[in-house]
């Protein structure tokens, strides 16, 4: 199984793992066979990439939680973000009974993401393998929500591998599960589709991160942690981050670990103004970042956890040979065993090459495109 974008759909390939509509419906099942059309109606949804399985890489594998959860912890955090739009007119018009609900709904909310926290920390805590082996593949539509619960689960597994407790876990969770609330407080539909940096929407966007701690700060049932994560998500370790221009002593590090999944799930998403990028061109983004914007040392742990080239993967390496990545090791991810294909006298030979051995070699890049011989 590997993930491709929709341009390079060639017949022959089926779905590798089930895709969801918005509110959580089947959208399509796990072995549809795949064609244009198909791609098109995908788009349609607002996909932009998707798990296809094809002759060169036909194993599917497991996704970081349940497929259930993921869809069940989508539709609870779109639920909740939503029940805020009833919270917003009741703020309009300040009476002691709207005071009671708007306290009602916020109560219910941060308790119904603290058991959904639980549910989700649980769920990775009793898988044996913690690495970060795939990107979550998003619709357009239903962005906002799919990134909270991403970062969440990225966030979770990496405070596993750095030994944080379980109180400490908890927290990540909801706090990114919570991570950008604020962005129910302002114009979300404007933001939608520009990169957080472009400089005509910064003035809108900077304001999230104390919108949410402002809504969150008064609610006893969560923890200073959490208020704290929702506040300081997007402060940089140099200092020239926001709200308040924080330097790294400053920031805590339940802060800079989901900064940092927050970083790596926003660069390995499709947007509207760019195609998410492949695991390894992520990490190579997240090494400049860590000079200036990240936690360094926290940078090059959450590297050693994310799977650059995942089993599945089609790769051409630096001799021009074809190939499908069939062995990961962990401890050097960049050299995994290769299932090299080629063409010889009319049939197609496939044979391993194990880059730990050959020096040599490198993996070029990641290939969508498979010549049509090899597919059969
Ligand atoms: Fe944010």
């Amino acid at each position: 199984m590997r993930r491709i974008p929709l341009d390079h759909l060639q017949e022959g390939m089926k779905l590798g793992r089930t895709i969801y509509t918005e509110d959580g419906s089947i959208l399509m099942r796990e072995g549809t066979e795949l064609n244009k059309d198909v791609g098109k109606k995908l788009r349609k949804y607002g996909y932009e990439s998707i798990y296809v399985t094809d002759a060169l890489s036909s194993e599917s594998f497991d996704d970081m939680i349940s497929s259930k959860l993921r869809v069940m912890s989508v539709k609870e955090v779109k639920n909740v973000f939503q029940s805020f739009d009833t919270y917003q007119r009741r703020i309009n018009s300040i009476s002691s009974t709207n005071l009671n609900v708007n306290k009602k709904i916020a109560y219910e909310a941060s308790g119904k993401m603290s058991k959904l926290a639980t549910d989700i920390v649980s769920d990775l805590m009793n898988k044996k393998h913690n690495e970060i082996n795939m990107v979550d593949i998003k619709n357009s539509k239903g962005y906002l929500y799919q990134h909270s619960v991403n970062v969440a689960v990225l966030s979770i597994v990496f405070g596993m591998k750095l030994g944080l407790t379980q109180k400490k876990l908890q927290a990540l969770a909801v706090g990114s599960l919570l991570h950008d609330i604020g962005f129910n407080f302002i114009d979300y539909d404007q933001i939608k589709g520009h990169a957080e940096d472009d400089i005509e929407i910064f003035d809108l966007v900077k304001d999230h991160p104390e919108k949410g701690y402002e809504y969150l700060k008064d609610n006893v049932d969560i923890s200073a942690h959490v208020k704290q994560i929702v506040l300081q998500h997007h402060e940089w370790c140099n200092g020239e981050g926001y709200p308040y221009g924080l330097k790294s002593n400053e920031i805590a590090e339940l802060s800079k670990i989901v900064a940092i999944c927050d970083v790596y799930d926003n660069l390995t998403s499709d947007h509207l103004y760019r195609a998410a990028y492949e695991p390894q061109e992520a990490q190579e983004h997240m090494m400049v970042e860590s000079v200036k914007r990240l936690d360094a040392d926290l940078v090059k742990q959450f590297i050693k956890i994310t799977i650059p080239y995942p089993v599945g993967t089609v790769v051409s390496l630096t001799n021009g040979e074809l190939g499908v990545v069939e062995d990961v090791n962990l401890d050097y991810p960049l050299r995994p065993k290769v299932k090299v294909v080629k063409q010889v006298v009319g049939r197609v030979e496939l044979y391993t090459r194990d880059l730990m051995e050959e020096h040599h070699l490198l993996i070029n890049k990641v290939e969508y495109e498979i010549p049509e011989e090899y597919l059969n």
